[in-house]
């Protein structure tokens, strides 16, 4: 025997290489995975999986330099990056491989979704992508904060604050996300060891479950109008159809997956190399002015549904939407196990499906340039544009913006729109009013107590009496 097959004999008889092989490799699949046009949308999970790996290596890199401890988490990201290709590509590659495995895994659900797969047998598949799902949601929200910079850092913060104020659980909630009152070095242990160690964990638990139920299961076949899926007869259907025109998943449908990874991996490699990470910005300093966060684009949505909510609806966005959203999708393979798959016969799925596009489509638009988001780049007023006032209410107009006020506020038509516009504010409300306002915060509207001294307040008013003057 030649040496080759003596190894490989020898190998498959301690380790069962071939009987492996034969079950992981060598399974019939539905001849629609295979095809050249629709044989596309069945290598979404597989892509997702491959992402999911790539992020687990560059990831690992990261985490060989990263330091997570607040004085030095910034500044260690910084230097990383700053070093070379390497770990700009790294670190790029990481924040890119978020991104492509957030977008191929919301594809994948939406096949699942779309050709009704999660139908019986596969309800439980459809249940551990649930979780994924969650958990890869957690992954994103979680790796913005270890960048510790000030976008991340007040992503966490106002995400805190929201959750500060649901009824009963609120101060829960908030001190499981924060670790204790305020953000701080605990914050950043705890985020760490969720994203790093926990949370990948879970995945892996989970991802191996999820693998396992499909390949037991098989892949779903096309859904055929008339002919819905029905408990007593679908295994027997199924099974036949693969006996009649199944194809080996290696290599008639594995060669499309393994072109699909190749070419995501590249796209991911060539927008590190040319685009690089996500800018890290200013460090964090939790005293300083408010910026507002600007959270990766796959949790824009959520943050422009927080702000664009009407007032009052804090509990209904922040606890019942997710409970709700969850509930319905761990429940609809539960309730809708059997039935018509195929789109033409499912009016109520395609219209769900599009509301939620257009919903998350709109709701990212809206993050991105709607009228809440501070004006960052606002200029402060110039002696011109303040005319003949008062020596305090000029120094009221530079407080008003070094504070940030002027990020969120409007005066004299000039300024962010994220706050009311305050030219006829002393016309409105009495000093004593305004000035609580401005000290104990309210609403969105953040507390300045620490920051503004009797002084800088007292200017900032003169300054808002001046306005009211030179706007009438
Ligand atoms: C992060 C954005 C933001 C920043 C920064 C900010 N504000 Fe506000 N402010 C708001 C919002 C939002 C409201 C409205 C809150 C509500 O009604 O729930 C508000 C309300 C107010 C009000 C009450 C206005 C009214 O008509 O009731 C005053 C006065 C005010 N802010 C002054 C200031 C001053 C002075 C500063 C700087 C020291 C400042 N704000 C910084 C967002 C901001």
């Amino acid at each position: 025997m030649k040496l080759r097959a003596r190894l490989w004999r020898w190998a498959d008889h301690r380790l069962g290489l071939g009987k492996i092989w034969r079950v992981v490799a060598k399974h019939g699949v539905p001849p629609e995975t295979t095809s050249a046009r629709y044989g596309w949308l069945y290598v979404l999970g597989f892509v997702t999986l491959g992402i999911f790996l790539l992020q687990i290596l560059t990831g690992a890199a990261l985490v060989t330099r990263y330091i997570p401890a607040s004085e030095s988490a910034f500044e260690s990201i910084r230097i990383l990056t700053g070093e070379g290709w390497s770990g700009r590509m790294i670190r790029g590659m990481h924040y890119w491989g978020a991104s492509a495995m957030i977008l191929f895994m919301a594809f994948h659900l939406a096949r699942v979704f779309l050709t009704g797969s999660y139908k019986y047998p596969r309800e439980a598949n459809w249940i551990t992508g649930v979780l994924l799902l969650v958990l890869v949601l957690a992954m994103g929200f979680t790796g913005q904060l270890l960048r510790w910079n000030q976008d991340g850092l007040w992503g966490v913060v106002v995400a805190s604050q929201y959750a500060g104020r649901v009824p009963f659980i609120g101060d829960f909630l908030k001190r499981l996300i924060l670790a204790g009152d305020v953000v701080g070095g605990a914050t950043l242990s705890r985020f760490f060891a969720l994203h790093v160690v926990i949370m990948p964990l879970m995945i892996l638990a989970l991802v191996g479950i999820h693998l396992a139920l499909v390949q037991y299961h098989g892949i779903s076949e096309r859904p055929v109008p008339g002919e819905p899926v029905e408990t007593a007869t679908y295994r027997q259907k199924y099974d036949e159809l693969l006996e009649r025109e199944g194809k080996p998943y290696w290599p008639d449908a594995a060669w499309q997956e393994m072109v699909a990874i190749s070419a995501v991996v590249l796209g991911i490699m060539v927008l590190a190399a040319f685009l690089g990470p996500r800018p890290l910005g200013q460090p964090p300093d939790p005293a300083s002015v408010p910026s507002h966060p600007r959270p990766d684009w796959f949790l824009m949505w959520y943050y422009a549904l927080l702000a664009v909510k009407p007032r009052g609806f804090e509990h209904a966005t922040m606890v019942y939407l997710p409970i709700v959203t969850f509930l319905v999708l761990i429940l609809l393979p539960l309730v809708r196990s059997t039935g018509e798959r195929a789109l033409s016969k499912r009016p109520i799925a395609v219209a769900a499906a599009a509301a939620v596009a257009l919903s998350l489509g709109t709701l990212t638009v809206i993050g991105y340039r709607g009228p809440w988001v501070p004006d960052l780049d606002t200029p402060p007023f110039t002696a011109a544009e303040l005319g003949d006032v008062p020596a305090d209410a000029a120094t009221g107009a530079l407080l008003f913006h070094s504070h940030g006020c002027q990020y969120c506020h409007a005066v004299m038509g000039r300024g962010g729109q994220w706050g009311p516009e305050l030219t006829d504010v002393t016309q409105r409300l009495a000093p004593g009013v305004i000035t609580e306002r401005i000290v104990k915060g309210f609403g969105e509207m953040p507390s300045f107590r620490s920051q503004l001294t009797a002084e800088e307040l007292a200017a900032i008013l003169a300054f808002l009496a001046a306005a009211a003057e030179n706007g009438s």
